[in-house]
């Protein structure tokens, strides 16, 4: 086994002039699960395509579970298992006809391929569709479909791209529980993209954040918490105001705002002597304040937090 699951170095690849994924390095260890964050167009869907063999880097190095994937295209392919953005089968196929097909195509021997179809079809609760056609499933059950197809080579690596999106609250509560199943039972490494950030705090071990086609932070969402959080407040105006965000943002001690809506979330450093000063320069600006209190971070506000210090 490879000591890195995935190991890509100065991974690029361009459409037209557009840098999608723009020299990208990133090692990912066995067995962790770890997330791609980032806006819509950051490059994360491209890097997955990269490191899955769908599609080539103009330049750089991809190396997963231990092959090229220039050179050995064939062998990442039986190695990993890939459920894409936006699931597709052919319609006319079958449940079983789809899997035996996608099984042949990665050559897996005939009686192994039958074992894992059915193993995986009652994993992702889809047995008694055996013999449906591919034509008549729901978003959601195709979802599951592509898990059970991922997942017929026995992969090492296992990589998701957004495999919630579009499901309702209960299919994807499913889904995310069959990720974590398979996390607790084998010792597959997981790397996904999501933008529903509590389903990434419940899934991944490790983060890294995009943005136009860069990483601009990776790390646990413990340390991006401690390192990016800091000390925060945040207050709740009765409506947005930018006077009181100059106002606080002008505090020696004061060094970050957010203004979300009527919600201003600072961070400061010092003790909790400044706390009284941040709100009676608020007092100042706008004297209407609904609360204020202590507050943990979330990630939400750690990838906003990301985001826009990489824009200044
Ligand atoms: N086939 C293509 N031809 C031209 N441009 C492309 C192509 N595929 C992706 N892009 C561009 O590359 C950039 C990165 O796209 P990508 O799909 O990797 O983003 P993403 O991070 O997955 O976004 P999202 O969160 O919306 O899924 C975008 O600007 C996109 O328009
Ligand atoms: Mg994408």
């Amino acid at each position: 086994m490879a000591d890195y699951a995935i190991d890509i170095n100065h991974l690029t690849k361009n459409y037209g002039k557009l840098a999608a994924v723009d020299d990208v390095s990133l090692r990912v260890k066995q067995g962790i699960s770890f997330g791609l964050l980032g806006p819509n167009g950051a490059g994360k869907t491209t890097t997955l395509k990269m490191m899955t063999t769908l599609i080539r880097p103009d330049s750089g190095r991809a190396v997963i579970a231990g092959y090229d994937v220039k050179q050995e295209p064939m062998k990442v392919r039986r190695h990993i298992g890939y459920v894409s953005e936006n699931p597709s089968f052919y319609p006319r196929m079958t449940t079983i006809e789809t899997l035996r097909y996608i099984g042949k195509l990665l050559d897996i021997p005939n009686k192994i391929l039958e074992k894992r179809i059915d193993a995986n079809l009652e994993l992702v609760g889809l047995l008694e569709k055996k013999n449906n056609y591919v034509g008549e499933y729901s978003r959601g059950m195709r979802h599951r479909l592509s898990l059970a197809q991922a997942l017929l080579s026995d992969p090492e690596v296992l990589f998701l791209d957004e495999p919630t999106l579009g499901l309702d609250p209960i299919g994807a509560r499913d889904i995310r529980d069959l990720i974590v199943q398979l996390i607790q039972r084998n010792d597959v490494t997981i790397v996904m993209s999501s933008h529903t950030l509590p389903e990434v705090e419940r899934i991944c071990d490790e983060i890294a954040v995009f943005n136009h086609g860069k990483i601009i932070a990776r790390d646990s969402v413990e340390n991006l918490r401690h390192t990016v959080g800091g000390k925060n407040i945040e207050v709740r105006l009765v409506e947005k105001d930018e006077r009181v965000l100059a106002a606080v943002k002008d505090l020696e001690f004061v060094n970050d705002v957010i203004l979300a809506n009527n919600r201003l979330l600072i961070t400061y450093s010092g003790d909790k002597e400044v706390i009284p000063l941040i709100l009676e320069t608020i007092f100042g600006a706008n004297r209407q304040i609904l609360s204020f209190g202590p507050r943990e971070i979330s990630l939400e506000d750690i990838l906003f937090r990301l985001l826009q210090d990489n824009e200044d």
